[in-house]
């Protein structure tokens, strides 16, 4: 079948490529032109495990192209799937202007009858007021097209984006037309081979799930941060407890990791845009208030143990120490850092007076660009090299190249000896053997490895929650 799909980001191009590789003949659209050029010349926007290689044997098969030509673009899919940004507006609530700007588009091209395939999320009610625009555009036009509008969100997950397009868990479709439900089926049906994985349902639900799923993701997190306070303060190990909550079917492990918060494009901006929604129409989620408190908290607690560290070993405390700080982006294997917990690790050390020196495996270039305005951030090109001089290291994206390193030579080339664990990759009992100071999130051995009282570290979080 001939797609269109609109809007060439991260959800675009995986998208777009996967339905390639399954045999559609598919056309990627962006208003950047610069994109569109370098995806012409094989240059892909994003580091995603898997995508360049399978973009570039799509292109080569001519069942991928890239475009900028609306006109053209529209004239030659019957279904034009919608995946541009929806960023939190100044309200909290979802930013409709791109989406809008698509309809407008299709809506003055069109020249036959199309499905449209809203894939970014979008708040309850969009589908309906993007069919108004487009047919008052049709109607100004003087042109009688039909056209119907199908939910149809998207779950992946940068980093593991091309298998959850592949595999995917669900395939959500809200529409309420069943000849437009048997095309979508069609487009999907060599994802669906091993069991039919497609759920059809009315257009607002499916426009909520994709919040809802989000959300719950949230809340699942921030509820583990909130018991890693907890564990803090009463000896409990929040990874033992993990194990003996995930144990049971009806909760399961996954989402269940304490850390230093959730970022991301996607969480943050959904938790925020769903509350706002709500508040809108006079109906307040306060869990979500909750969530998002909780992650905003979460995101301070590395800086805060750093900073709390320092401080109990000199009157300076911080100022002019240097800390090493691994990883930037806001999860491993990708390299985007939209509300990445990094963004305010790094700015909080700094604005105390740390000398910060960085290294991402990917996200390094990202990096340089959003940290440009801070003085005393030093990029460097590996975990060693970072480590030169440093009086800690604090650990805040979970590379898998960090679980398994030369720790004696890192150890070596520090000034100091303390290890900021805002992943729990280690255990104490294993980083103290290797003649680390070593602090993590939840687990009770930070304290005694500190040689600090549990009313100590009460201040520190006492603080924290205020
Ligand atoms: N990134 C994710 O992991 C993810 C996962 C699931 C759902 N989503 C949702 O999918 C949507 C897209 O997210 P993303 O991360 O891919 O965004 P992105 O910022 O990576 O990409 C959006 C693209 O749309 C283009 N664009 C904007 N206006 C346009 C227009 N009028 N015509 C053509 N192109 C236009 C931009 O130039 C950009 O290349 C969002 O609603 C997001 O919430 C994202």
């Amino acid at each position: 079948m001939d797609l269109l799909i609109i809007g060439t980001g991260y959800v675009g191009l995986v998208t777009g490529t996967c339905l390639a590789e399954m045999g559609h003949r598919v056309t990627c659209l962006d208003i950047d032109q610069q994109k569109i050029e370098n995806l012409k010349h094989g240059i892909i926007p994003i580091y995603e495990p898997g995508l360049e290689e399978m973009v570039k044997r799509n292109v080569k098969a001519e069942r991928l192209q890239f475009t900028t030509d609306y006109q053209k673009a529209v004239a030659s899919a019957l279904v034009c799937f919608i995946t541009v940004d929806t960023p939190i507006g100044c309200d909290g609530k979802a930013d409709l202007t791109y989406v809008k700007s698509v309809a407008r588009s299709l809506a003055e091209h069109m020249q036959e009858d199309r499905i449209i395939v809203s894939k970014s999320t979008v708040p309850v009610g969009t589908a309906q007021m993007l069919a108004t625009l487009m047919q008052e555009i049709l109607d100004e036009r003087g042109v009688d097209l039909k056209f119907n509008i199908v939910s149809n969100p998207e779950f992946l997950k940068e980093g593991d984006a091309v298998h959850d397009f592949m595999k995917p868990d669900r395939v959500i479709i809200g529409t309420d037309n069943e000849k437009v439900s048997d095309v979508m089926r069609e487009i999907y049906s060599p994802f669906m081979l091993s069991h039919d994985r497609l759920i059809i349902m009315d257009i607002a639900s499916a426009e909520l799930v994709k919040y809802a799923a989000n959300a719950m993701l949230a809340t699942r997190i921030s509820f583990m941060n909130e018991l890693a306070g907890f564990c803090e303060l009463t000896g409990a190990d929040i990874n033992k407890v993990r194990k003996g909550i995930g144990a049971d079917k009806r909760i399961g492990y996954h989402f269940l990791y304490a850390g230093a918060g959730y970022g991301g494009s996607c969480l943050p901006k959904d938790v925020r845009a769903l509350y706002s929604h709500g508040l809108s129409i006079g109906y307040k989620m306060d869990l979500l208030t909750a969530v998002n408190a909780v992650n905003e908290r979460q995101k301070m607690v590395l800086g805060e143990k750093i900073c709390e560290y320092f401080a109990h070993q000199n009157e300076e405390g911080i100022k002019g120490k240097v800390i090493a700080v691994w990883g930037l982006s806001f999860k491993p294997e990708t390299d985007d850092m939209r509300d990445a917990p990094s963004l305010k690790l790094i700015a909080h050390l700094v604005a105390e007076g740390a000398q910060v020196r960085v290294f991402d495996p990917v996200a390094l270039e990202k990096g340089r660009q959003l940290l440009k305005s801070l003085d005393g951030v030093h990029f460097c090109s590996n975990e060693l090299e970072t480590a030169q001089g440093a009086d800690a290291i604090a650990l805040i994206t979970e590379w898998k190249q960090f679980r398994f390193l030369d720790f004696k030579a890192i150890l070596a080339t520090m000034k100091g000896n303390a290890f900021f664990d805002g992943r729990n990759q280690y255990t104490a009992e294993d980083m103290n053997k290797k003649g680390f100071d070593y602090i993590s999130i939840g687990r009770m051995q930070a304290l005694i490895n500190q040689s600090k009282s549990i009313e100590d570290y009460a201040t520190v979080n006492t603080s924290n929650l205020s």
